[in-house]
């Protein structure tokens, strides 16, 4: 049984001062317990929003990081500087990262390796553009994403991944996939993982849908078999909406 993961993206938003009084707005909040919950704010805001996160069973998550231990790498995050915060969860190859930042699948794969190297759990993002949906070569992006990431990992490291399917038509833009694509995809990508990590890997990965996910149609998607929770931007940045989320979801 896969617990649901929500995890909000606040991308390049909120100043420390706005990051701390959200999660002390949504500590507040009556969440349950039968969704994971990670908020992941910028680097600036980690370490106070740890610390504001202290006696709740939110976790903390980071959007990015280096694929190096350490070295000359002007403006990077190690691994184990994300790590030492208390940061739980890390996005990889989000495709903003892989569109404004040049990032490969390649490098999308070293830093999933170096993020299990110090026990941070990657949130592996993968999802096609609008012209290779209309082209039909959605499997096929997806697949080649999940395979390039996932390159050369365990069985028993995959299954403790967090995979994220968003398809970039939907980051923020408010068209959602319907419950039934995104479940299709969904689907696709396990069938990937099992292929080539086998069955127990494939039943334990957790496989996120994201792209306009709100409180409206959290319920409808989060209820497809496949998908396993949501990876939310837009929706995450105010407390009504991300809380809104959570509790729909169940
Ligand atoms: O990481 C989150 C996604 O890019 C989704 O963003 O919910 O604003 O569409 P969105």
């Amino acid at each position: 049984m896969r617990k649901l993961i929500i995890a909000g993206n606040w991308k390049m938003h909120k100043t420390v001062a706005e990051a701390v009084s959200f999660v002390q707005e949504l500590k507040q909040k009556d969440l349950g317990n039968g969704v994971e919950v990670v908020v992941c704010p910028t680097f600036t805001a980690l370490a106070p929003v740890a610390e504001a996160l202290k006696g709740s069973n939110i976790a903390l998550g980071a959007q990015n990081m280096h694929w190096e231990a350490q070295g000359a790498f002007t403006g990077e995050i190690a691994p184990a500087m994300l790590q030492e915060l208390g940061v739980k969860y890390v996005i990889l190859g989000h495709s903003e990262r892989r569109q404004y930042f040049g990032e490969t699948d390649q490098n999308v794969n070293q830093k999933v390796k170096a993020a299990l190297e110090v026990g941070l759990v990657p949130i592996v993002c993968v999802g096609e553009t609008l012209e290779q949906r209309e082209a039909g070569s959605t499997e096929q992006i997806v697949t080649q994403q999940t395979t390039g990431a996932l390159a050369g990992l365990r069985p028993e490291q995959v299954a403790g991944l967090v995979i994220a399917y968003e398809p970039i038509w939907a980051i923020g833009t408010g068209q959602t996939a319907s419950d039934e694509d995104a479940q299709q995809v969904n689907q696709i990508i396990r069938q990937v993982i099992d292929g080539q990590f086998g069955g127990a890997a494939a039943e334990a990965v957790r496989i996120q849908y994201g792209g306009s996910v709100k409180p409206g149609n959290a319920r409808g998607l989060m209820a497809q078999p496949d998908i396993d929770g949501g990876l939310v931007g837009g929706a995450s940045l105010k407390v009504e909406d991300f809380a809104g989320i959570i509790k729909n979801c169940l």
